[in-house]
């Protein structure tokens, strides 16, 4: 699957922004239903969102979030939104291999009776408990269906008990492991969302912040986060064109294994980094994320 940067989340009950959220640039959109959602227009969102992805066409990937794994709910929002438009379902305070197991099980039944193809449906978990990180590697390995791991900060505080939270301390931890949990099952590993939508600069730190953790995307709460966050994880012309030297260097002498680029040494590992940020770059296409199929 192709690599995503920015995952717009959408509130399923509000129809305005369901309507323009495919034009808005980003490469997945999240309609959900779980948090943002009122338990009374519950009902409503299921239908505003099954809708949607009934009328999808092109763009950007489908997820939608649903209830947990133990919530009541789960049975009819998978009902509401299993249909040929849907890419994918974000999972959310994933805590145990189990919890992804059993949607997958009602999802292989749900997928047959809406016509849709078996084990097509993709899955993120979200992970958002310490519950859940310590069991991040055995969530990540879980499902041939899972092609991203995702970190929900704002519960995971509130798991922890914490007041307040900045860059560093525990949570760096929490999305170093993560991060390292993700890439063990070949996932893709997706950063939480940044709240201040009127702060640019700060949403731009924390994503290059991310961006040097290991995070392949962010998710999103505003349209207007998405090209930054496109910016960042995007290789700067520096990175490109020292890539482009690497790359020169080694093809030209492979037999010599080892050897000094730019003052700095070079082998197998530099070189296949150099690619990698390479088919990154513009009209090279973009980094596969060894998640599953390639589109
Ligand atoms: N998805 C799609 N469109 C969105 C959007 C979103 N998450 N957030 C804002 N927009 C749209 C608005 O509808 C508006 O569209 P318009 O100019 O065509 O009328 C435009 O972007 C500008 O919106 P703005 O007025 O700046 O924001 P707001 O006050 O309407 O909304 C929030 C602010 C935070 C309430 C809103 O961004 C939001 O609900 N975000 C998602 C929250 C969520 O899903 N949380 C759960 C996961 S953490
Ligand atoms: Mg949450």
């Amino acid at each position: 699957m192709q690599t995503l940067r920015s995952w717009l989340f959408v509130p399923g009950h509000r129809q305005k922004m369901i309507d323009k959220s495919p034009g808005r640039g980003s490469d997945a959109l999240i309609y959900d239903l779980e948090d943002a959602v009122p338990p009374d227009e519950m009902d409503a969102a299921r239908m505003k969102v099954g809708a949607a992805l009934d009328a999808a066409e092109g763009g950007p990937q489908r997820f939608v979030r649903i209830h947990g794994a133990r919530h009541p709910a789960r049975g009819a929002d998978l009902q509401a939104v299993v249909r040929p438009g849907l890419r994918g379902l974000v999972l959310p305070k994933v805590e145990r291999p189990e919890d992804v197991a059993a949607v997958d099980r009602s999802l292989t039944k749900q997928e047959s009776e809406a016509g849709v193809p078996p084990g097509s449906v993709r899955l993120a978990a979200m992970i958002e408990s310490a519950a859940g990180l310590l069991q991040a590697p055995a969530i990540a390995a879980s499902s041939p269906r899972l092609v991203a791991l995702m970190f929900g900060a704002e519960d995971f505080a509130v798991d922890l008990g914490l007041f307040s939270f900045r860059e560093g301390g525990l949570m760096a931890y929490a999305r170093s492991a993560l991060v390292v949990a993700a890439a063990s099952a070949r996932l893709e590993a997706v950063d939480k969302v940044y709240l201040d939508f009127r702060d640019p600069d700060g949403l731009a730190r924390e994503t290059q912040a991310a961006r040097e953790l290991g995070f392949s995307g962010k998710t999103l709460i505003h349209p207007a986060q998405i090209e930054t966050v496109h910016r960042v994880f995007h290789p700067t012309d520096e990175e490109v064109e020292s890539a482009h030297r690497v790359v020169e260097a080694f093809e030209a002498a492979p037999e010599e294994g080892t050897m000094a680029v730019d003052g700095r040494m070079v082998d197998l590992p530099v070189v296949k980094r150099a690619q990698w940020i390479l088919r990154s770059a513009p009209g090279e296409g973009r980094p596969g994320g060894g998640t599953g199929d390639e589109e």
